[in-house]
């Protein structure tokens, strides 16, 4: 088997990145040229949900094929070799048969939630999710004038769990006249893999208030060892009204070759779906994606193992040297919620930190950008090179003193 080298650290500047080049805007809405006590070289970033570590190389060798065919004309996906890869990956990871009518592709989950409450709310009806959440859970609301509720998640010693009491009072309100429920599952950013008995919960939940689900499983493959995800449309084969969105973005580093797959069983949202947004597809995206799925398991596998890694060091080094920081291992993603409130007590903005620790040379992203109940809370993404989280921390931990 062949081992694939995640310590490998990679230039990532001069490529219009989000993480290396855009951080100041979406971070901080600061002009681009806004100066900031290091170099910008000297950053260490550890916040946008993307990994530091090379695409795999099958992927990127597949592309390097495709570039010598010399044409990137219109395309589309004709070939059933496509669908069959897609749909084997589902079935042998999560004994889920997707239906090949119900695919839709989208260039991104996060345009998808912003087309699927356009398509599946009217005026005056509105949204629920978890908090904290996804930041674009809530936007997607905001960009139709939907009101988007918040059923806080509970917090015990780090594990997160959902108020089912607090989302039945909610659900049957008539004033909220909530219609749609956006679940993240697994869920940013508390890396909550949802269990067979929630899922049911919560879906029981909704068929029964007549209520629409978006489940986003963009984090369904970057489980720990010994996890295992379960789709919620698998519980519901019979309920049309649940949609699930998936993508090779997260998993196998590709969020800039955008392609994602939605599965809408309901009809009439299919083929209105189909009718405003069937676009033509990125022939490098389609190459990716594919061999993606049909070729890089073991990266994934091997990845997984590196992340784990990861985490425990993390874990290792936040108990030698700040001891008054709370931190569990999340059961997927590899993004560490850590609560960071015993350093805040003397501070009334508990939710405002990143430009502290920004100022230590470090970029992680704090309670604010979790729309809700993430006070005290900073989330740190684990996805690169040893090194390079070796030297984060010991900024952080700096940062963490000086607060
Ligand atoms: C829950 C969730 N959904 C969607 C996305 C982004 O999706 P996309 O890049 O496909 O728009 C992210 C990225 O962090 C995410 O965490």
């Amino acid at each position: 088997m062949h081992t694939y080298n995640f310590d490998e650290i990679i230039d990532r500047s001069g490529t219009n990145s989000v993480s290396f080049e855009g951080w100041r805007q979406s971070m901080f809405g600061s002009d681009k040229n806004a100066t900031f006590p290091f170099d910008d070289s000297d950053y260490i970033r550890l916040w946008v949900a993307d990994m530091d570590f090379a695409t795999p190389p099958e992927v990127l060798d597949a592309i390097r094929e495709h570039l010598d065919r010399k044409i990137l004309g219109y395309t589309r996906i004709y070939d059933d070799s496509y669908f069959a890869v897609l749909s084997s990956w589902f079935r042998r990871r999560y004994e889920w048969a997707i239906q090949e009518e119900d695919l839709v592709i989208s260039p991104g989950i996060v345009p998808a939630l912003n087309r699927l409450v356009g398509l599946l709310t009217e005026p005056g009806e509105n949204i629920l999710i978890h908090t904290p959440a996804y930041a674009p859970f809530k936007h997607a609301g905001d960009y139709h004038g939907r009101q988007v509720f918040y059923s806080p998640l509970v917090q015990q010693e780090g594990y997160y769990t959902v108020d089912f009491e607090d989302m039945e009072r909610q659900l049957a309100d008539g004033a909220k006249n909530i219609k749609l429920f956006i679940l993240c599952h697994p869920h940013n950013p508390t890396g909550r893999v949802w269990s067979e008995e929630e899922l049911r919960k919560m879906g029981d939940l909704c068929r029964r208030h007549g209520i629409w689900i978006i489940s986003d499983e963009i984090h369904c493959d970057l489980l720990r060892k010994g996890q295992q995800h379960i789709p919620l449309a698998r519980l519901f084969p019979d309920n049309d009204r649940i949609i699930t969105c998936t993508a090779p973005s997260k998993t196998f580093n590709l969020a800039g070759s955008p392609m994602s797959h939605l599965f809408i069983p309901h009809k009439a949202v299919r083929k209105e779906w189909l009718r405003l947004y069937a676009e033509v597809l990125s022939p490098l995206s389609i190459v990716a994606t594919q061999t993606a799925y049909a070729s890089c398991e073991d990266w994934l596998e091997q990845l997984k193992q590196y992340l784990d890694n990861n985490f425990a060091f993390l874990r290792t080094q936040l108990e030698a040297e700040v001891p008054k920081v709370q931190f569990y291992i999340p059961q997927s993603t590899y993004l560490a919620w850590v609560d960071i409130s015993a350093y805040l007590e003397h501070r009334a903005d508990k939710n405002n930190v990143a430009m502290d620790f920004a100022r230590h040379g470090v970029l992680i992203e704090d309670g604010k950008m979790f729309v809700h109940n993430g006070e005290g809370h900073i989330r740190i993404n684990i996805a690169c090179p040893r090194a390079v989280l070796a030297e984060g921390i010991k900024r952080m931990v700096k940062a963490l003193h000086n607060l």
